[in-house]
This record gives C-alpha cells, sequence and structure tokens, in this order.
C-alpha cells in the first residue's frame, strides 16, 4: 500500500509517497481502509515537531511514527482477535491519534478509538470530525448559559464547532480569528468577532470563559481578561504559554479568584459520536474549506499549517 512517511521534524519537503507493508490488524485492532482523512493543527505541529510537547509524545530527536494523519473515515477491511464491534464492510470513522497513520492507504488501529459512521455522513465530513469534535464538545462543556465566552483561534477546526455548540448553549460568543474568517465565524452565529492581526482580545471582555487553541501570550493578560470568577482554557498553544500556565497560571489564579489551566482533551467515540449526531441531524455543520487528493497531501498540510484554511482541510485518500 502507498503511506506518506517522513523520518525526520521539518517541512512539507521532508515527505515522500512510499509503498510500505500492508498493516497487519494485532488483537483488538481494525485495518480500516482510509478514504478521507482530515487534517488537524496537531498534524502540522508533529511535522515540524514544534512546539515542543509535539516531541513528548511523537518522539524526541525524531518522529516514532513515520505517517502523520489522526482523524480517518474508512471502510472496515479486515478485523484483528477480539474485535466484536466491526466486521468487513462497515463504514467508520476515529481519531487515531497519537500513533497516526491516516495519510495512507490502509491503517490500523484500536476498536475503541473507532465508531460506526452515521448514514446520513459522507466520508469527508465524517473524518473532518473526531479530533476537534472532542476539543469543542470539551471546551464548551465548561460554559454556562448567559457566559459571555471567548473563542480564540475560532475558525478552525474545533474552533468552528466550538463557536455553534457556544451559541447553542446560550452563550455571548465572540470568537478571534483572521480577518478572512470573520465573516464565516459570523455565519456561525458568533455574536462579535474579533481580528486578532488587529486587536488584542485579551484587551477586550471580561468574559466568564475564554478557550484559546493558540496560547501564547502571559498569563497577567489572560488574568486580565476575565470576569470575576471566571475560568481560562488553554487548548493548544506554545510550550512557553503551557509552562507559564502550568506554574505562574496556579497561582496567579488561586491569588485572584479565577481558574487558569490546561484542558487535556479525553480521545474516543465517546467524546465525539455524540457531535456527530447532531451533525447528521443537521444542528450543527461541518465548514470544509478545501479537498486535496491523496498525491497532494504536502500541499493539503501546507495549506492548513500556513493558515490559509478557512474550515477543516481534508484529503481524499481514496477517489469515490
Ligand atoms: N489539549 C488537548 O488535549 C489537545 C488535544 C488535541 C489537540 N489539541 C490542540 O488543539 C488546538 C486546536 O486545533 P485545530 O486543529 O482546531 O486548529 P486549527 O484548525 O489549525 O485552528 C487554529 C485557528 O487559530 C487561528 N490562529 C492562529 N493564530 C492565532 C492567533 N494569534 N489568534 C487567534 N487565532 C489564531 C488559525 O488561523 P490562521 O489561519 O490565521 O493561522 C486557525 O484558524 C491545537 O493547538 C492542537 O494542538 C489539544
Amino acid at each position: 500500500m502507498r503511506a506518506w512517511v517522513y523520518e525526520r521534524y521539518g517541512s512539507v519537503a521532508g515527505l515522500e509517497l512510499r509503498d510500505v507493508p500492508m498493516p497487519s490488524p494485532a488483537t483488538g485492532e481494525v485495518l480500516v481502509e482510509v478514504a478521507c482523512t482530515s487534517v488537524n493543527l496537531s498534524d502540522w505541529e508533529g511535522l515540524r515537531g514544534t512546539p515542543a510537547y509535539a516531541r513528548l509524545s511523537g518522539g524526541l530527536r525524531r518522529p516514532r511514527r513515520t505517517t502523520l494523519g489522526s482523524d480517518i473515515a474508512g471502510v472496515v477491511a479486515a478485523v484483528g482477535d477480539g474485535v466484536t464491534a466491526f466486521r468487513a464492510g462497515d463504514a467508520v470513522f476515529g481519531d487515531n491519534l497519537p500513533r497516526n497513520g491516516g495519510f495512507a492507504e490502509f491503517v490500523a488501529m484500536p476498536q475503541t478509538a473507532l465508531a460506526p459512521m452515521p448514514p446520513a455522513l459522507t466520508f469527508a465530513v465524517a473524518s473532518a470530525i473526531p479530533q476537534a469534535g472532542a476539543i469543542a464538545t470539551q471546551s464548551v462543556a465548561l460554559a454556562t448559559p448567559g457566559d459571555r465566552v471567548l473563542i480564540i483561534g475560532a475558525g478552525g477546526g474545533s474552533g468552528s464547532l466550538a463557536v455553534q455548540l457556544a451559541v447553542a448553549t446560550g452563550v455571548r460568543v465572540t470568537a478571534v480569528d483572521n480577518a478572512g474568517k470573520l465573516d464565516h465565524l459570523r455565519s456561525l452565529g458568533a455574536h462579535d468577532v474579533i481580528d486578532y492581526r488587529l486587536v488584542d482580545p485579551t484587551r477586550t471582555g471580561p468574559y466568564e470563559l475564554i478557550i484559546d487553541m493558540v496560547a501564547y501570550r502571559s498569563v497577567l493578560a489572560y488574568r486580565r481578561a476575565l470576569a470575576r470568577g471566571g475560568r481560562y482554557a488553554m487548548v493548544g498553544g506554545t510550550a512557553r504559554a503551557l509552562v507559564r500556565m502550568l506554574t505562574v497560571g496556579t497561582v496567579v489564579g488561586a491569588a485572584s479568584g479565577v481558574r487558569l489551566g490546561l484542558l487535556v482533551v479525553h480521545e474516543g467515540p465517546a467524546h465525539f459520536v455524540p457531535l456527530a449526531n447532531r451533525v447528521a441531524a443537521g444542528e450543527v455543520a461541518v465548514h470544509i474549506g478545501r479537498e486535496f487528493a491523496f498525491d497532494d497531501v504536502p500541499a493539503a498540510l501546507a495549506f492548513h499549517g500556513e493558515g490559509r484554511a478557512n474550515g477543516k482541510v481534508v484529503v481524499r485518500v481514496r477517489e469515490a
């Protein structure tokens, strides 16, 4: 089978399309023929080996897993011993983080990472949901109706879903991203929008909840934007922001009556299937900004990583 392989952290120039051995599903694993894989920021981080936490899970000097791609949708090709939930021919979707392997024609993944695909969804839409859906669901679960909620990085895969879930929860949403994404964010229901290249969102507010997909500011800046008793949840961002949040953030939060910390997102079907069902029912929309062919995985990663994607980027591994 063919897979996109990289052996060193760096740029898309290091990706090679190679013939590699077909994976064999181990006990408890399912072999999936991949139809679509969506791109997440975690793929870009894994390609470049930065922020530093990408190397903590992916390998310090070199990538341990040499094929990226975690969110997939496809058809079960074979099952390993002990798999009872799936059989060959089932349409499935799931998130294979941190093992990855989705930019390939076949991937073997634990049955616990997969769910049956709702029939109303296309492979492209289903592949766009698992990781971003889990992030959006768990971050918006921190909101209470009536809150003022700031979502930083709102125009990306997780943010676009989080905005819709937050609006449906009955909060007032201020969505932050680059100017090219603000009309899209308004169309998703955001009450206010901010271009991060023009306005520092931590100088707006106050907010009861801040959800930050791309943290890099100081703890005091986030503290300044919180209402009394408010909460700041860092979902992703620089390693420096992470260290500051886990050290200074704890102290500043305790001293000033707010909560500042990291949101550790739980993976797995329990965390993305409810949202997928809402997408299938037409209550929440997945916006696919652009689809790429399998031969164009480097271009897909670059398009996402260089900030040109409005919504999700999807790779069609198997042409329908
Ligand atoms: N906490 C956990 O357990 C966990 C688990 C998995 C993933 N993650 C993290 O979750 C995060 C979200 O991932 P995703 O795939 O949804 O990302 P994404 O699709 O790349 O979206 C990120 C968005 O943020 C925007 N952005 C960039 N810089 C910004 C700034 N300074 N201010 C405001 N917006 C900015 C980007 O726009 P541009 O086009 O302008 O760049 C993009 O629209 C990632 O950081 C990932 O590492 C966390």
